[in-house]
């Protein structure tokens, strides 16, 4: 019924956005919050009671949590409500945003709930924004406390080549073509976070047999991109809490033998680098969500000796995509950034906030000299240089909103000056309906990438693997982490996959489900592949924020 709604009102509301548009284009950075007109800011609860947050509780449960989550902290690009954005705007201008919607980026309109149950909403939403607000009363609070459902997720099968989480197991090659892809809305666009549960006993990851997975690390906090020091060490950022963690070594039940703060303090910290490349680097580039710094790092340092060196800002405004990764090229002169888009699909020439985003940018390693690397990359989540080729390879999450097999997230080599076609164009010459018309001059030069993945997997970081411990066959493969969908019916992703480059270097399209099983049969998730790296001793090491743990896979042959 809800989706119905939906549905009948998308095309309504696309117009009357669209006109909207035309009319003041930049608005969005002009107006009050999310670009509210001041007609909006001055409107007041209708009601007294409507500002009691406990009557917007359950709505919000009902109709939000499925893309914000229960505790709003948001997934994928569907953003939190707990942040100073939202809880600076005033109630008349969320009820105003909550009415529109933004359907273009993913956002429904809400006119299908009653005013009133949009102001009890309005008010929930402001009082969970707030710094200290719980969920009230005796509604199930974060997800992570529920217990996991023991009813099977019952569905019709996708349509291959797509797939969902119950078709996924290791040594599964599969391949997706732009021949493949279905028109854009040929199926509604899902509201489906992970709903987290704690793992149940006796639940494992899987893998092919002559693999082993143990859990390394435990007790993490939101633990994202991990890297291989050239000594050994693991460094792991801990994004939402600013840090940056080294795990060294190994004891003989499969434990790091310690665990230390290396830097804190840091602004939303992922990408890690270090420099000069080889085996003394002097210098820890991080990623912040705003900026690069640098922290000097020699060999075996497992705290840094000062403070973080400024080296370059970077795009942000606080919305949107807020990774940012660091890779050097192979002679180490030029540093290479990867900035996600700040929306679902806004047209930067429309939109001042999209400026360098959705980029690759180029510096030097002192941060001087930045240019546009390659344009038109929604958000490169993992980059790696290839070490065979020297070529940059992005692993990237492609656009919502247009249905549950579009559009492919993918795994490319990176052209320098290539389009990699956002947001008006995707996978080649598809013109995104939301931008129908547009740039005619782009969609000969927008570039199919090598890897489609299936579509909203949310492909994060990635590896070359470069160790000695597993069987020939794998050298010089790319594994990478998909954190898992929220834009899809049935879930995806949630799983290692490896890309076979068969000793060539070059990607064929097709990829391999490797390490799987972090969804249940119900459909509950209890962990999220974030981060991989090849550890010293030719093991892989897996991030996974759902279970807030490391995981190491080794090869026995056993
Ligand atoms: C189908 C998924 C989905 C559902 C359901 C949904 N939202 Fe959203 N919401 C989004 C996305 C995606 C965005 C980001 C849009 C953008 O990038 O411009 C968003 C944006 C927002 C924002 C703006 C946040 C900001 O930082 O600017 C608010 C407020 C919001 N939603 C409230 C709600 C409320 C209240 C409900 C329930 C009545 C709801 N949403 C239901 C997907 C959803």
């Amino acid at each position: 019924m809800k989706r119905d709604a939906l549905n009948a009102q998308r095309s309504i509301f696309a117009l009357a956005v669209a006109a909207f548009a035309t009319v003041t284009p930049l608005s969005a950075q002009d107006a009050g919050f999310n670009g509210a007109p001041a007609s909006a800011a001055a409107q007041a609860y209708p009601h007294a009671a409507d500002a009691d947050p406990k009557a917007g509780q359950e709505i919000y449960q009902q109709r939000c949590a499925a893309c914000h989550g229960m505790d709003a902290k948001g997934a994928g690009n569907v953003p939190a409500l707990t942040t100073p954005h939202v809880q600076s705007a005033k109630p008349g201008e969320l009820f105003w945003y909550i009415t529109k919607g933004d359907l273009a980026n993913g956002m429904p309109s809400w006119t299908s709930l009653p005013e009133q149950q949009r102001w009890q909403v309005v008010s929930y939403v402001k009082y969970i924004s707030g710094p200290n607000a719980k969920p009230l009363g005796a509604a199930p609070a974060s997800g992570s406390e529920t217990a996991a459902s023991t009813a099977k997720f019952n569905a019709p099968a996708p349509p291959p080549p797509f797939t969902d989480f119950r078709y996924e197991e290791p040594g599964k090659v599969r391949k997706v073509t732009v021949a493949d892809l279905p028109k854009p809305y040929a199926t509604e666009s899902a509201g489906n976070t992970a709903h987290l549960v704690p793992r149940p006993d006796g639940v494992w990851p899987k893998v092919l047999p002559g693999f082993k997975v143990e859990q390394y690390a435990t007790g993490l906090e939101n633990p994202r991109i991990i890297r291989t020091a050239p000594n050994g060490d693991a460094f792991v950022a801990e994004t939402e809490k600013g840090d940056i963690m080294i795990f060294r070594g190994i004891t003989a039940d499969g434990k790091p033998e310690t665990t230390s703060v290396f830097a804190s303090g840091l602004n939303k910290p992922f990408g890690i680098a270090f420099y000069p490349q080889g085996p003394n680097p002097q210098w820890i580039y991080i990623g912040n969500t705003d900026s690069v710094v640098r922290l000097p790092y020699k060999n075996g340092d497992l705290k840094a000796s000062s403070g973080p060196e400024h080296i370059a800002d970077l795009p942000s405004n606080g919305r949107g995509h807020t990774t940012r990764d660091v890779r050097f090229t192979l002679d180490g002169k030029k540093m290479l950034v990867s900035v996600g888009s700040g929306s679902n699909v806004d047209d930067p020439d429309t939109t001042p906030a999209e400026k360098n985003r959705a980029d690759v940018l180029e510096f030097n390693p002192d941060g001087s000299g930045m240019k546009v690397y390659a344009y038109g990359i929604r958000n490169c989540v993992g980059e790696e240089i290839n070490p065979k080729t020297g070529e940059l390879w992005c692993s990237v999450n492609e656009r919502d909103a247009l249905g549950d097999n579009l559009v492919p997230d993918y795994i490319t080599h990176v052209q320098p000056g290539g389009f990699y076609g956002w947001p008006w164009w995707y996978m080649g010459d598809h013109q995104d309906p939301r931008h129908a018309g547009k740039h005619p001059e782009l969609k000969e030069k927008a570039i199919v990438p090598d890897v489609l993945l299936n579509p909203h997997n949310a492909s994060l970081e990635m590896t070359f693997y470069n160790g000695k411990q597993f069987p020939a066959e794998y050298s010089g493969d790319i594994f990478a982490s998909e954190h898992g969908s929220w834009n899809r019916s049935a879930r995806v992703g949630y799983e290692l996959i490896r890309v076979p480059l068969h000793g060539t270097g070059h990607a064929s399209g097709e990829y391999e489900d490797f390490m799987t099983g972090f969804v249940l049969p119900s459909g509950d998730v209890w962990g999220r592949p974030v981060g991989v790296t090849t550890a010293k001793d030719g093991s892989l090491l897996v991030t996974d924020d759902g279970s807030n743990s490391i995981w190491r896979v080794s090869y026995t042959g056993k």
